[in-house]
């Protein structure tokens, strides 16, 4: 009887609990955030988050750590870390500023709208396309990006040199390559072994790599050895600049020795928003990642989204509906900001979400051909990776960037050790074709010289509404960075879920056209896809990108979550 009676009890505290408890626990389980005292690394290689712990214990800033720990990726993550590519860093300093570097690639002088036009007037395929080999490289940003970064945002305790060393010697003396890493090469041996160099450096001259083999790149060492002595102009403008200028030159590509020297890294205004109170500080363009998730999030806002279940049909059709008119307007809005005059203020207003909100229906897709994009105010017609850092004193770098496709352009300049990246397929090869992500894009992302192609990279960092920082994030994976990173502000804020909850969960894409909503393979029920169905969303199956983010607890405690999708490490002291 007794113990019928404290089963009962039980149960009755259980039920309780589970209706004072947050609706954070959607899941069987999910790893703990690690946990860091002081600072905390998060990267996608376990020796690039130690190279960037070890920089912060130097005495160096998070910004030092990042450019480490950037540069640490290039050489064990040769898939996307990278210096042939470019990205974005996002800044909150321990002083309350916030700062945005776009270190993006930019398309070399010589290319034009059509370059990707083949004589038959098709897009043309293969070498000489922008997927593959020479010319789909734009001009790298990333040591440009990080150099400016370090100067002007560096703790100055730490030397340059001492933020290249870590990434040579790993590069010159090697490291053991992990089964996911010597699995890939073979998996993208049929790009990588058309060039030679790729060939001869990631597929050991075509007999492979093993599991546990030592890989070292020492041309890629003597590189980054000339970048430790001389600083970022020497990739633009010495020894390196004129090995990739001559393998472009003798391989049909574009890049200059000029369009090297002209290349610059430069300071956006960040792009700032707000979700519910909580300051959102993101990427402006050349990203479409902060307008498209700030356009979505005010949509949201007009939901009681905390009151949905997480993942019940309800909420994911708001979601969609929400992704669906932000990146239609992505198609039609977004390019180059130096180039194409973006109306960035309006299509983050909440009076522009309030005039997209009109035309969602409560349980009914709308349909994306009708659907198209919005008239903000004022307008007139007319393989990534992310790495973040929180320091001691609490400034906070979230940083993406990316050669694009794994292995960029597959295409590994002569003599230096670099792979280049395929960043021109980000641009509309030929406007109102999809590129490799299926996205449509327009006219203001139309090739041109000089210009950066549009991006999804989304390193986002938020605030509490007091005003303190609390969590940072980005992703990698095209288009659906935007949602994955989206979806984690609204898991943290709406779901109160912990940084490692938040990125775990299970997460739905939506882009507009093609006109489908991707679900990912785990965690949803047959019964949530039966409802949206029933909705009139055509629903595919499919993994929605992989994030790495940060939170700072309300003690101080750094929390670090790697996405269980993916691979690497956070490590906090
Ligand atoms: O900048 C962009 O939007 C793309 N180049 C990102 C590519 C990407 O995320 C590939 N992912 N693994």
């Amino acid at each position: 009887m007794q113990i019928k009676a404290r089963f009962f009890s039980l149960l009755a505290i259980i039920s309780l609990l589970a209706i004072l408890i947050p609706r954070a626990n959607v899941y069987a389980a999910w790893p703990a955030p690690v946990r860091g005292k002081h600072a905390m690394v998060v990267s996608q290689h376990e020796l690039a988050s130690r190279v960037g712990v070890e920089i912060l214990k130097k005495g160096g800033n998070a910004v030092d750590a990042a450019v480490a720990v950037g540069l640490a990726l290039a050489v064990v993550y040769p898939e996307a870390g990278n210096i042939g590519g470019g990205g974005f860093m996002v800044i909150h300093d321990s002083k309350g500023g916030n700062h945005a570097i776009d270190y993006r690639e930019m398309a070399p002088a010589a290319a034009s709208r059509d370059v990707f036009v083949g004589s038959d007037g098709k897009l043309i395929k293969g070498e000489g396309s922008s997927t593959i080999g020479y010319r789909a490289s734009g001009v790298p940003g990333t040591l440009a990006g990080f150099e400016l970064a370090f100067k002007k945002y560096g703790s100055g305790k730490v030397k340059w040199s001492e933020l290249v060393e870590p990434a040579r010697r790993l590069a010159a003396d090697g490291y053991v390559l992990s089964y996911r890493l010597a699995r890939l090469f073979r998996d993208y041996s049929e790009g990588l072994s058309k060039y030679p160099e790729s060939k001869r450096i990631f597929l050991n001259n075509g007999k492979f790599f093993n599991e546990g083999d030592l890989f070292k790149q020492p041309d890629l060492a003597a590189t980054l050895g000339r970048v430790e002595r001389f600083g970022a102009r020497e990739f633009y403008t010495g020894r390196t600049a004129e090995l990739i200028a001559a393998d472009m030159k003798a391989n049909n590509g574009l890049i200059t020795v000029e369009d090297l020297k002209n290349y610059q890294a430069k300071e956006r205004e960040p792009l700032i928003g707000s979700y519910r109170g909580h300051k959102i500080i993101s990427m402006p363009p050349p990203s479409s990642g902060g307008i498209v998730m700030l356009e979505a999030l005010n949509i949201l806002e007009g939901y009681d989204v905390a009151k949905m279940q997480y993942n019940s049909a309800e909420k994911y059709h708001y979601l969609a509906e929400a992704m669906r008119r932000a990146f239609a307007d992505r198609a039609e809005f977004m390019g180059d900001p130096d180039f194409a005059d973006v109306p960035t203020a309006a299509l983050v207003s909440k009076s522009y979400a309030a005039k997209r909100r009109e035309s969602i229906q409560k349980d009914k897709a709308s349909n994306s051909n009708e659907v198209g994009h919005g008239a903000p105010a004022g307008h007139e017609s007319m393989d990534t990776t992310n790495f973040a850092v929180v320091d001691k004193d609490g400034t906070m770098v979230v940083n993406t960037y990316t050669i694009n496709d794994l292995y960029g352009s597959q295409v590994t300049a002569k003599g230096t050790g670099i792979l280049l990246n395929d960043e021109m397929d980000d641009f509309a090869a030929r406007p109102g074709e999809p590129n490799m992500f299926g996205l449509i894009q327009g006219e203001r992302n139309a090739v041109k010289g000089g210009k950066r192609p549009l991006s999804s990279m989304t390193p986002t960092i938020v605030l509490r509404p007091d005003g303190s920082v609390w969590f940072g994030v980005g992703a990698r994976g095209g288009p659906r960075i935007i949602s994955a990173v989206l979806q984690t502000v609204i898991n943290v804020i709406d779901h109160k879920m912990d940084i490692q909850a938040a990125i775990d969960a299970p997460r739905i894409h939506h882009q507009w056209l093609p006109d489908q909503l991707t679900t990912e393979p785990i965690g949803f029920s047959p019964d949530t896809t039966v409802i949206l169905k029933a909705y009139g969303h055509k629903l595919a199956s499919s993994w929605v990108a992989s994030a790495t983010g940060l939170m700072i607890d309300t003690n101080g405690v750094r929390l670090g979550a790697i996405d269980s999708r993916s691979d690497g490490l956070a490590v906090g002291y």
